[in-house]
């Protein structure tokens, strides 16, 4: 099959025929339909996260079963699927108190007894974050698959995967946003967007869009942003705590800087929660200045939006099909598995917001 290797950091992944395993026990074949370039997958190409190499990037996905391996009871060929990097063991501690997207569980690999799952002994090619969706198939965990009905475009689907899942999550799931709390997302990307959308569907008063990009802050409105900072022309923090006479409830980062992780905190009022949602890069520090805390302000990190992927997603696909979830709006362009270099480099401009590889 087609997939996009990445052999060595800050290196353009090349595109090449390889090839994959067949279904062990749990294990399903998904035919990969579409697949989002996210900003993570260019802190892992870029080096800002290490991870073994050479690998197939790719993590936010839809696609259709192909074929399923012994005792998998929950998909059969044919059936539509959304992918989930947060494959869950179901039995850990973290799965059992409902943290299913903080499973750590190695089962969900292949061994290295095993045959790999892409490539082979000789030369294995490691799995990206259990999916590996810049390729045709995608050998998975049948854990790391959410089910949903057959009319949903795969396109738009894919979103769900990731970006979607991730902002709209972590307001409703980890910051719990209530009804009327306001609300401010630092970041306009796919991930962003996200959080604006899931703050509009839990009825916050005030949604203000932070970012440096005219265009996203005018796509942000149509998310459900109240206002819009653009913080090349002013003080974010400052811009946020005037509107809010003091500051936010809820504040959000959705971008992996230290100076917009830092803002996020500065713009709440007393006792706003500020969710870092951005990968910071390995080796950076955050600093917050400790006299805040007496006001008990929060600040705490959210993993693909605390997930509970197999509930959500299809809660997601009616969202979307109600008109509640904007997804026509994230997809910016489609691109062909060939172009996936030029979908991690608009990421650096923040031009789009997503790019989306459409498979034949
Ligand atoms: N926590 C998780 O589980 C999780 C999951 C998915 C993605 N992420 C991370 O979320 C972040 C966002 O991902 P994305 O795909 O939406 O990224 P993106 O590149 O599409 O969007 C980033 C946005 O931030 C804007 N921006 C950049 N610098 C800015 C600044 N200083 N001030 C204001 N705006 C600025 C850009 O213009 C762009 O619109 C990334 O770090 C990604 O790795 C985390
Ligand atoms: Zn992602
Ligand atoms: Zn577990």
């Amino acid at each position: 099959m087609k997939a996009a290797v990445l052999r060595e950091v800050n290196k353009p992944l090349s595109i090449e025929n390889i090839s994959h395993g067949k279904p062990g026990p749990r294990e399903v074949l998904v035919r990969t339909v579409a697949a989002g370039v996210c900003h993570s997958d260019l802190h892992f190409q870029n080096g800002a996260y290490p991870y073994p190499l050479p690998a197939v990037l790719g993590h936010e996905s839809a696609g259709v079963v192909e074929a399923v391996g012994a005792d998998v009871r929950y998909v059969k060929k044919g059936d539509h699927v959304i992918t989930c990097l947060s494959a869950f063991c179901g039995h850990c501690e973290q799965c059992l108190t409902g943290h299913l997207s903080l499973c750590q569980e190695p089962e969900l690999q292949r061994d290295a007894t095993q045959e790999p799952r892409l490539g082979n002994k000789a030369a294995p090619i490691a799995q990206f974050l259990n999916l590996s969706s810049f390729a045709e198939y995608m050998l998975v965990h049948e854990h790391t698959i959410a089910k949903i009905r057959p009319d949903m475009p795969l396109d738009r689907a894919a979103l769900i995967g990731c970006g979607v899942t991730t902002g709209v999550g972590a307001v409703i799931h980890t910051a719990k946003v209530e009804p009327g709390a306001t609300v401010a997302v630092i970041g306009c990307g796919g991930v962003g967007l996200s959080a604006i959308n899931g703050a509009a569907i839990a009825g916050a008063s005030r949604i203000i869009a932070v970012d440096m990009v005219p265009a996203k802050l005018d796509l942000a409105r149509k998310f459900g942003a109240t206002d819009t900072v653009n913080a090349k022309d002013v003080d974010a923090i400052e811009a946020v705590r005037e509107m809010t006479s003091g500051g936010v409830h809820y504040s959000f980062e959705a971008i992996g800087l230290k100076k917009t992780a830092e803002q996020a905190f500065k713009m709440l009022r007393r006792g706003g929660t500020a969710t870092v949602i951005g990968m910071i890069p390995v080796g950076t520090m955050v600093e917050l200045h400790g006299p805040e805390f007496l006001q008990e302000r929060r600040m705490q990190g959210s993993n693909m939006g605390s997930n509970r992927f197999r509930v959500d997603m299809p809660r997601f696909v009616e969202f979307y099909l109600q008109g509640r979830l904007h997804l026509d709006d994230l997809i910016s362009r489609r691109i062909k598995l060939e172009d996936v270099n030029d979908g991690l480099n608009a990421l650096y401009t923040g031009e789009v917001a997503r790019s989306v590889i459409m498979f034949e």
